[in-house]
This record gives structure tokens, C-alpha cells and sequence, in this order.
């Protein structure tokens, strides 16, 4: 059985700065902390799904798609993805940095503000898509995000699913995209604030979720799965909607990469044959170690975890 996943992303790297408070214009504060660690949503999705699927090397191959530097923060990449299993597609530019963020992360709560700069994987084209045709074609489940140009998150969408390949679209950051892509779309996962700028309403309650759901599905996507923080998850397709809760694992140190985590945990999942719903319940669980951690990719849990967490 085909039981591969390939992401089309970015990766960059997160310099994350811990303090009380977010600077305002002007104003210099001191801050508790800081590192640096491999980032970028598609790049986390990639390491989330790679890690939730080693079972002593056994699981789904996870392939990665992007563009980066010849630079620190390229190498940062690849030894990333050779630490996680994750199989690198990658154009190193000679012209262009390996992107990086800036991430506020609150001291206390660990919530979280970003700057990204995408850098070579910015200038991902079509034509850099089509190179990677038949890493997508070959695989059972594709999925992409819109910190890369969305044309080409468009493009490689069609490609996926005029192959038969089941396509998971998270569309984060809030960017603009082209309507025709929610045909494309077997689960689009947006969290609530991604989902009310898509449907232009706030999602206050799990009603509004619903409705916001309802929307999504009018718009032609197979599946909408809203990610609503502590609140949980509602899967809204047509046939069901299902309300699932957080998984509360321990004390929240990070939310950064939360929703990375979910989309990860959901792909691996799926490809493993669970159903829709018990992957969402992966998600959730996989996102529910990785915010009791620092960091983005490196706070994601292995599967034994994530089974362990499950069974408790
Ligand atoms: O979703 C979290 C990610 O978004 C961070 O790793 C940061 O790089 C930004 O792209
Ligand atoms: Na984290």
C-alpha cells in the first residue's frame, strides 16, 4: 500500500525570543530567553508527520518540497530533515537566504507573534512545482500552506489531485488565494482565525464554527477541519461534524507550531489508514505534546508518544 505524504512549504529558521511583553515601536525591553531551531509550517509539518509515523522505521515516507539558501541556515535544513527521515526535495539557490522568522513568545502563557521572511522559498514558481511532479504524484497524501506563493500551492494541488492523491491544504497564514483552489481541496484545516478571514464572520462558538464549516463545503472542499485552540477541533464534512477536544497534556510552554503539529500528526495518520476523525483525535494529540514543549519543529512528539498519550 502507497502510504506516502508530500508537503510543499517553506522552510526557515525560527529565532524565537522569549519576554513578558511584546516590545512597542520605539522601545528596547529585555528578554528571557532565545534560540534558534528549524521552522516554517510546511518544513513542521514535514518533521511532525515523519516523527508521528516511525514506528522503529517502519510508516510512511515523508517527502519535503522547497527551495533554501546556500547558507547556515540552509544546513540547518538539511540536518533537520536527515534527523527526522524527512526526504529533502530541495533547489539550494546561490541567490537567494534560507528564510527565517522572528517569534515573540510570551513568558507566561506561550502564546506567540511572528514575523516570517520565506527568502528562497519565496520565489517558488510554477515551474518549480512541475520539477516536483512526480514526487507528488507518486504519493498518497499531499499536503501545502500559503507562506510560499499560492500559485504554486494552487498548481501543485491540481497536479495532486488530478493523480488520485488525497490533498490536505492549511491555509496559514491568511493570505489571499484563488477561490478555484477549495475544489481541490479533500480537507481544508484552517484555524479560527484563518477560517473567519476565509468566511468573514468570527468564530465565537462551536456554532459559528459549523456555520463557518457549512461555508467551506459550499465552496467545494471535501472536508473542513477547524482548529479552535484549546477549544479543540470540529471536523465538518457532509455526512458528519464532529466536535473534538484539546488534549491537555501538561503545562502550555510554546503554541508556536500548534497547528503544524495537528496537520502533521492528521497526515501521518490518515496515510496509516486511520479514519478521518480518529486522525483529527492524532492531531490533537500530537499537537497537545508539542505545545508542552519549546520550540516548532523540534517540540514534535515521536509516535510511541503520541500512542502512549492516546491509550491513556
Ligand atoms: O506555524 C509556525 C511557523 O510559522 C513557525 O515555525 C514560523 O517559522 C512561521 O513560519
Ligand atoms: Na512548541
Amino acid at each position: 500500500m502507497n502510504k506516502s505524504i508530500s508537503i510543499l512549504g517553506i522552510f526557515v529558521a525560527d529565532t524565537a525570543y522569549l519576554a513578558a511583553r511584546m516590545p512597542v515601536v520605539g522601545e528596547t525591553i529585555t528578554g528571557s530567553g532565545f534560540a534558534v531551531g528549524p521552522g516554517g509550517k510546511g518544513s513542521n509539518q514535514a518533521v511532525a508527520a515523519a516523527r508521528a509515523s516511525a514506528v522503529s522505521g517502519q510508516g510512511p515516507c515523508v517527502s519535503f518540497i522547497s527551495k533554501i539558501g546556500r547558507d547556515t541556515f540552509g544546513d540547518l535544513a538539511l540536518k533537520t530533515y536527515a534527523e527526522a527521515g524527512v526526504i529533502p526535495r530541495l533547489t539550494v539557490m546561490d541567490d537567494q537566504p534560507t528564510g527565517a522568522a522572528f517569534i515573540y513568545v510570551n513568558d507566561k502563557t506561550g502564546d506567540n507573534a511572528i514575523i516570517v521572511y520565506p527568502g528562497a522559498a519565496g520565489t517558488i514558481t510554477v515551474d518549480d512545482v512541475e520539477a516536483a511532479r512526480a514526487v507528488i504524484e507518486a504519493s498518497a497524501i499531499f499536503v501545502t500552506q500559503l507562506e510560499q506563493p499560492a500559485e504554486a500551492a494552487h498548481h501543485a494541488l491540481k497536479i495532486a489531485r488530478a493523480a488520485g492523491v488525497t490533498t490536505i491544504f492549511n491555509p496559514a497564514p491568511a493570505e489571499p488565494f484563488p477561490d478555484a483552489i477549495y475544489g481541490l481541496c479533500d480537507y481544508i484545516i484552517p484555524n479560527e482565525t484563518e477560517a473567519a478571514a476565509l468566511v468573514g464572520f468570527p468564530l465565537d462558538t462551536i456554532e459559528d464554527a459549523k456555520r463557518a464549516g457549512d461555508v467551506l463545503l459550499g465552496r467545494g472542499v471535501g472536508a473542513a477541519i477547524i482548529t479552535l485552540g484549546s477549544r479543540g477541533v470540529l471536523f465538518h464534512a457532509h455526512n458528519a461534524s464532529v466536535a473534538i477536544p484539546a488534549v491537555a497534556v501538561g503545562p502550555v510552554l510554546d503554541t508556536t507550531g500548534a497547528g503544524d503539529a495537528f496537520v502533521g500528526g492528521f497526515a501521518a495518520a490518515l496515510a496509516d489508514g486511520k479514519s478521518p476523525v480518529d486522525a483529527v483525535r492524532f492531531g490533537c494529540a500530537t499537537a497537545g505534546i508539542a505545545v508542552t514543549r519549546r520550540g516548532t519543529a523540534p517540540a514534535m512528539p515521536r509516535r510511541e508518544e503520541i500512542d502512549a498519550l492516546l491509550s491513556r
